[in-house]
């Protein structure tokens, strides 16, 4: 059985570049038409242009995934363009960092906005015009390891990804009546723009802090993606499937604590 998402139409948010450009990428060469949202109308239009180079067929809608009237605009452009929706990935996240004691209510309030408001709603937009048309649909949110280990200066961002869990687990009932799936996925350390620009080192530290050797690369995170979308993952749902080569599988070695 072959992937393949023939007939069908996807929205992904923040994928003018890493881990979203991929999946939006992806999805347009597994045959998707895709509506591709970037908060950046200029990364926004450069991702359409490299994906429909590649054949893909895309549109850009540039606009703030957390926003409900951007995010009403992504499934109004879907089926105008494309005359429905199947697919939404709600891959657009803030990662804020920062201590505890001087994390300020702004910074806070950004995260929920993007990072819980704009799951939540894209998640109910999404599905609102998929039981519309009665057919069947998958929405794939995005968690983080941090969603399931506390991570040094990530309190806020973490508690973000925790909520993203929960609300992938809360959702079932009332989206599995109308055969919609709902999914989550866990990415740890990936090789983005943004990362790397972050610590000069990241690769170099995550290779050797990763069971399996290596950072993740946009494409180890994008292919979950792909399955939990396609009907191979036609009877998963409720799920966050963790895409870290095996990093929160490990605890800590109790030697790190001698050497405090
Ligand atoms: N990169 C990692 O190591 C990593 C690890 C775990 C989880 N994640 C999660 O994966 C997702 C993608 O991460 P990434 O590192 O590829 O992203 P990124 O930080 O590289 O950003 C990708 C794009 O999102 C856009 N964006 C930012 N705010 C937006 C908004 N409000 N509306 C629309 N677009 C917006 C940016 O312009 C950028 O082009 C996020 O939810 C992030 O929390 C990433």
């Amino acid at each position: 059985m072959q992937i393949t998402f023939d007939d069908q139409v996807a929205i992904v948010t923040g994928a003018g570049e890493g881990i979203g450009f991929e999946i939006a990428r992806q999805l347009a060469l597994y045959g998707a038409k895709v509506v591709l949202n970037d908060v950046d109308k200029d990364k926004a239009r450069t991702a359409k242009e490299q994906i429909e180079a590649e054949g893909g067929i895309c549109i850009d809608r540039a606009g703030d995934a957390g926003s409900l009237d951007d995010i009403q605009g992504m499934v109004d452009t879907a089926v105008n363009a494309f005359g429905r929706l199947d697919i939404a990935i709600a891959n657009a996240g803030i990662t804020s960092y920062g201590g505890f004691f001087d994390f300020d209510q702004k910074r806070f309030q950004q995260l929920l906005h993007v990072n819980l408001q704009g799951s939540f709603f894209l998640a109910q937009k999404a599905a609102l015009q998929i039981r519309r048309q009665g057919s069947t649909g998958s929405i794939l949110l995005t968690s983080s390891v941090t969603g399931q280990q506390a991570h040094h200066n990530l309190a806020a961002y973490g508690m973000t990804k925790a909520a993203i869990d929960m609300l992938t687990k809360t959702l079932v009932p009332e989206l599995a009546a109308h055969r919609i799936r709902i999914n989550a996925i866990a990415p740890g350390a990936t090789l983005t723009g943004r990362t790397l620009q972050l610590d000069k080192n990241f690769e170099g530290l995550w290779n050797a802090a990763t069971p399996m050797g290596k950072t993740a690369t946009t494409s180890d995170i994008a292919q979950a993606a792909i399955f939990l979308s396609s009907s191979m993952a036609g009877h998963i749902t409720g799920q966050t499937l963790t895409i870290d080569g095996g990093f929160t599988a490990l605890c800590v070695d109790p030697s790190v604590y001698q050497k405090r």
